[in-house]
């Protein structure tokens, strides 16, 4: 009989917020008039801008005559759409990206998760912990279970440095700056850091930067290609997600450029952005067209208004939790160039989520689902109308 993949046994049966999503199932059918204000997965709650609207509309006109209208498109994305990302989120912060370098699809999680593939069975990776559990699970599914953690603690500010790793020698290292779940940043001293060791050790950096938009502090990094010499040791991913409100439209990027290269089985240095192009072409057919035309209306000089315009929102609401949680004797990080706070709640993290969950029909994230040192944290979420962010502010003031 058929044999299942036994990695799948080495991880927990739910993924986290599915696990979540459970528990608030159950609570509101034992509790069905509970109004319950959702602050734990990073769902965006804001429509999507006026000119993203826009070009979505004309893109489904140009869908609706011959002369216009697009079957497949090319798996890498629209070159219009590669452009605009090259022009606007690198040159003009003076980084050189080509357009071929940039690799659109569905979303940051399905990249992050399958950047893995490109490596051998044996690659030893790093990641933080507390971390977003997609970097672990997708490597323990393909049988790599020997993965190294690094503690990510008050005392290091929350961001590792290469020395915690002086004895593993990991190949590939998971970095998220603006950091999910700890909403804490990484200055360009420490990506330094992370940059020369790993063109020291011919290791690779998978950097997430799904949260860049959110910094506003003029000289935190929001590339890794900022730092120099990454280009050679670097990938990063991208997203639209919480960046213009497409959770639910799915679109990001990854930019795997020509530099970055690793051994082939005879020892031969070998670039990976023919192996993740070859991995594209022939698992992904590409984001739609309707995706991405209204992806490339957020560089149109209304869209970039508009999405900072939501987004100053969702770090207004950031703040004011920060500051309620505060004020309520918790310690907090995060909530600044973050929508994450992440909370000192000095006891167990999932019976923390229970009791607001039961007390104030609040839904947040417990630590512990990050990793072991997420214990004793929780992470409240920012994505919110202000109404729902204000009136969970007045029930944790009743129930803490
Ligand atoms: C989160 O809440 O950590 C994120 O929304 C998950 C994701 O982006 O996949």
């Amino acid at each position: 009989m058929l044999k299942i993949n036994s990695n799948y046994s080495k991880i927990k049966p739910t993924y986290l917020f599915a696990e979540i999503a459970h528990r608030v199932a159950q609570h509101k059918e034992k509790n069905p008039e509970a109004q319950i204000i959702r602050l734990g997965i990073g769902d965006v709650t804001e429509p999507l801008c006026p000119a993203v609207v826009e070009a979505m509309h004309r893109a489904v006109e140009d869908e609706a005559h011959r002369e216009s209208f697009h079957g497949y498109g090319p798996e890498q994305g629209y070159q219009f759409l590669r452009d605009k990302i090259a022009a606007v989120d690198f040159a003009e912060n003076n980084i050189q990206i080509s357009a071929d370098e940039i690799f659109v699809s569905d979303g940051a999680k399905c990249d992050c998760g399958n950047i893995q593939e490109l490596f051998s069975a044996d690659t030893r990776i790093a990641v933080s912990d507390p971390v977003y559990p997609v970097y672990v699970d997708t490597n323990i599914m393909a049988g790599r279970d020997n993965i190294v953690y690094m503690l990510c603690t008050k005392e290091n500010g929350f961001v590792p440095t290469p020395d915690d790793i002086a004895n593993e020698k990991p190949d590939v290292v998971y970095l998220c700056y603006p950091n999910n779940p700890t909403g804490a940043v990484a200055t360009k001293q420490q990506l330094k850091a992370w940059v020369d060791w790993a063109n020291e050790n011919s290791s690779l950096i998978l950097f997430d930067a799904a949260y860049e938009a959110f910094i506003r502090t003029p000289e935190i990094p929001h590339s890794i290609y900022e730092i120099e010499g990454a280009r050679k040791c670097a990938i990063e991913f991208r997203s639209f997600s919480k960046t213009a409100g497409f959770t639910g439209v799915r679109c990001g990027y990854t930019v795997v450029q020509t530099e970055v290269e690793a051994l082939d089985a005879n020892g031969v240095k070998t670039q990976l952005k023919p192996m993740w192009t070859r991995r594209q072409t022939t698992k992904f057919n590409g984001a739609s067209y309707l995706t991405q035309r209204g992806a490339e209306a957020i560089y149109s000089p209304e869209g970039r208004a508009q999405i900072r315009s939501t987004i100053d929102f969702y770090l207004e609401n950031a703040r004011l939790i920060r500051q309620a949680m505060t004020s309520l004797g918790y310690t907090c990080v995060g909530g600044v160039d973050s929508p994450y706070v992440w909370v000192d709640v000095k006891c167990s993290s999932w019976e923390f989520f229970d009791k607001i969950l039961k007390s104030a029909n609040v839904v947040t994230t417990p630590g512990a689902g990050f990793g072991a040192a997420g214990e004793g944290f929780i992470r409240i979420s920012a994505f919110n109308s202000r109404e729902n962010v204000l009136e969970s502010i007045e029930r944790f003031k009743k129930a803490l």
